[in-house]
């Protein structure tokens, strides 16, 4: 854990350089749009650790797989969202000396994040080894009023010295991702021009043939007139394209070097028009300035926080971090696009390739159903039903058929990419979460009609794989699920993992409802439906019933409480606070072997089922898991906390509750588990938004009503969050004195505060 950054309340700072902490800085003051994201490079050269990463949309490399014992399955590759070209580079030199903080000492260093209105701003003083002296104040930011322009405003003023000074400002597409398999570069030049103040570079990534156009434009201005140069040179080599000036520097006179980008890619225009496009962008961006496209990405801002801000009173720390969840979650995915997802790390790092995993269903969905417009959430499950046809193939690859779908455990396009047995062959309850989702969205903005449009497709796929992958024990007289994972990855190969079964039954229930209810409300599609899916009504929904209606479900009938999988009460169960400290944590310092026979559980598994169904389960029994489970929990996925701040809360385990937030809330400011320069925890902020709401808000949707049972953190005085639900947009404002809830817009709503039916008007 490093706490080095300042605490406030929308603002991220740091305060002294220390290239030690660079490269978590980098991760925490990435921006970005959703469409592209950006890590909090320095412009200028830097020759110290760091880790320099651009990253757009959508724009993936099938990398080889690469593993020690192939088993049949296996994917092919694994997608990864590239480190994209270089759009921020200025170099600076004077007198033959880079500037370069690594080689420079470094004063009054200062790196700001300013969450309101997504500006990244630096400022510091640096001295060349010659003595020279330079003051640096740059800010930059990632449209999100124009998705594909990034600005850049650099002004350098010499402190103690005249002198002629060498600026190159480039785009550079020969760039390498840190994570690759083969230690190759994933990128090829197609086209590269430089013009005075201009410079465009066109790359396209080899197999996939993403055509990603990088290109620039600049102003270098002093007391606000552009500056004269005394000599001015193209520079281009492979995939590189820039101007390379010479101008001369007076001493205390500050130059501004205005650089505007733009970074289109052949997902959203025709190849041959990429360059032509970018110019226009470029064009536009140019003539409006820094200022005006600040002005309006500042706006867009304002719109989102509008719709997303919790607010904490009293407690600095806890409002920071939340805003910072929110912040990155925001500028992540936008929803605009129903082609794009919610990588693990975002646009902040490379670790896990910035693909799809089942963390968008289970723990994104909420955040976007509850704080923005409806169409948001429903394009990420729209992304799911156009990969069902994948979905189907990855089944069919394992031996399943008749249009069973085994949605992916990790995927770009829809296609398996994951290559882990144990996960990728084991991990089945992923495919729930599609469904689950489904579920999500209709409680979530009460719109049945997705079931006829796209839902009952993907359940009807999903149900088929369970009802394959069940076998009949006649041992149990029961239906059994064999050779599993559950979510807690520590335990590998069980049998009846009971959120595996859970899941699968609940899933085949599930689909039989919504069989039934696009017969009756919309039996024309049904019957396109069945043509289409090659249904067989009758029989199938009959397989299903008998199926969830027989599913096998561990239990111990001594503590009265649910097995996690068959055979669990054979370990040493052990608590985790007895653990010596030193073997911590377990994923580091045991080996799997030892890890995979103790009792130890790295993520919520069987309290993920009870929190994702907490309706199905009575308080007592409720908390007899919790008691059980939850001392066994190392928690070694960040996934874990949030769940049980939920469930903590919902059994009046304040102190517990509040722990465990804080492990969520500032996991990557405070750096928690020693891993945020490889990027931040995306997806498990959202599980931090749902700590809040979810857990000290008590809020939950019951039969289609909002239902909360609120209380306030001892830490905190007060706090406020905003809700979507139905067409209707709520604030709910809850002290240690009371709850102010407040229908900001929409119809007459009933929502049942702490058990009493309360009409909002
Ligand atoms: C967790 C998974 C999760 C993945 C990506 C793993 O550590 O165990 O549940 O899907 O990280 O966040």
């Amino acid at each position: 854990m490093k706490q080095y950054l300042k605490h406030h309340e929308w603002q991220i700072i740091e305060e002294g350089f220390d290239p030690h902490v660079n490269k978590i800085s980098e991760s925490i003051f990435s921006i970005g749009n959703g469409r592209m994201g950006q890590r909090a490079n320095f412009e200028e050269d830097y020759s110290g650790e760091t880790l320099r990463g651009s990253y757009v949309a959508g724009v993936y490399y099938p990398d080889k797989t690469r593993v020690g014992w192939w088993k049949n399955g296996y994917p092919e590759y694994f997608a990864k969202v590239l480190n994209a070209p270089n759009w921020i580079g200025i170099h600076i030199s004077i007198d033959n000396h880079k500037l370069d903080l690594a080689k420079c000492k470094v004063e009054d260093f200062r790196r700001v994040l300013d969450m309101k209105v997504g500006l990244l701003s630096r400022s510091f003083t640096a001295t060349f080894p010659d003595g020279k002296r330079v003051k640096v104040e740059s800010k930059r930011f990632c449209s999100m009023a124009q998705g594909e322009i990034g600005a850049i405003r650099y002004a350098l003023t010499p402190l103690n010295f005249s002198s002629k000074t060498t600026i190159g400002i480039y785009v550079d597409a020969d760039v390498v991702n840190m994570d690759s398999n083969y230690d190759e570069k994933f990128w090829e030049e197609v086209y590269k021009e430089a013009t005075p103040g201009r410079a465009v570079v066109t790359a396209q990534t080899k197999k996939t043939f993403f055509h990603v156009t990088t290109g620039m434009k600049y102003f270098i201005q002093s007391e606000g007139k552009n500056v004269d140069f005394e000599r001015f040179n193209i520079e281009v080599r492979e995939k590189f394209a820039g101007n390379v000036l010479q101008l001369d520097l007076q001493e205390g006179k500050e130059i501004v070097i205005y650089k505007y980008a733009a970074v289109l890619s052949s997902e959203n225009h025709p190849k041959d028009q990429l360059v032509s496009a970018c110019d226009n962008v470029l064009f536009d961006a140019s003539v409006k300035g820094f200022d005006k496209l600040f002005e309006e990405h500042a706006r867009v801002w304002t719109h989102k926080w509008e719709e997303c801000d919790i607010t904490i009173d009293g407690d600095v720390a806890a409002q920071q971090g939340i805003r910072f969840n929110i912040f990155q979650l925001t500028q992540t995915y936008t929803g605009e696009d129903e082609r794009l997802n919610i990588g693990p790390k975002g646009f902040t790092g490379e670790k896990y390739g910035g693909s799809t995993y089942w963390d968008t269903e289970a723990y994104c969905l909420p955040f976007y159903l509850s704080t923005a417009e409806e169409k948001v959430a429903r394009n990420l499950l729209v992304y799911r039903y156009k990969h069902l046809p994948k979905a189907i193939e990855n089944a069919r690859k394992l031996g399943f058929k008749d249009g069973a779908a085994f949605y992916p455990f990790v995927t770009m396009n829809g296609e398996e990419c994951h290559n882990e047995w144990e996960i990728t062959f084991e991990e089945i309850h992923r495919t729930s979460a599609m469904a689950y989702a489904i579920r999500d969205y209709i409680n979530y903005t009460g719109d049945q009609t997705y079931l006829s449009q796209y839902g009952l497709e993907v359940l009807i796929g999903i149900a088929r794989f369970w009802a394959q992958r069940v076998n009949w024990s006649t041992d149990k007289n029961k239906y059994v699920i064999l050779g599993v994972t559950g979510p807690n990855e520590y335990e590998n190969n069980v049998n009846n993992n009971w959120y595996t079964n859970y899941l699968g039954a609940w899933t085949l229930r599930f689909a039989n409802d919504a069989v039934e209810y696009v017969k009756k409300s919309d039996p024309k599609r049904f019957e396109e439906i069945v043509r289409v899916t090659n249904f067989n009504d009758v029989q199938e929904t009959q397989n299903w019933k008998k199926i969830s209606e027989n599913m096998y479900y561990p239990h111990d009938p001594n503590r009265g409480v649910i097995l996690q999988q068959d055979g669990f009460l054979d370990k040493e169960l052990i608590a985790v606070k007895d653990l010596d400290p030193k073997d911590r944590p377990l994923n580091q310092k045991w080996s799997w072997d030892r890890i995979l026979r103790s009792c130890f559980i790295k993520q919520a598994d069987v309290l993920q089922g009870i929190y994702l169904f907490e309706d199905d389960f009575d308080l007592d029994t409720i908390k007899r898991n919790f008691d059980f489970y939850e001392p066994m929990t190392v928690h070694e996925s960040s996934l874990s906390p949030c769940v049980h701040v939920i469930l903590a809360s919902k059994l009046g385990y304040k102190e517990k509750a509040y722990e465990l937030y804080l492990r969520t809330a500032r996991l990557d400011l405070d750096d928690y588990n020693n891993d945020t320069e490889d990027g931040c925890h995306i997806t498990s902020m959202a599980g931090t938004w749902m700590s809040v709401v979810k857990g000290f808000g008590g809020m939950k949707i019951k039969d289609g009503k909002l239902h909360f049972s609120p209380y306030t953190p001892d830490q905190w005085k007060s706090y406020s969050f905003r809700l979507e639900f139905r067409g209707r947009v709520l604030k709910i404002k809850i002290s240690k004195s009371g709850t102010e809830t407040i229908l900001e817009s929409g119809d007459p709503l009933e929502i049942v505060m702490d058990g009493k039916v309360i009409s909002l008007k």
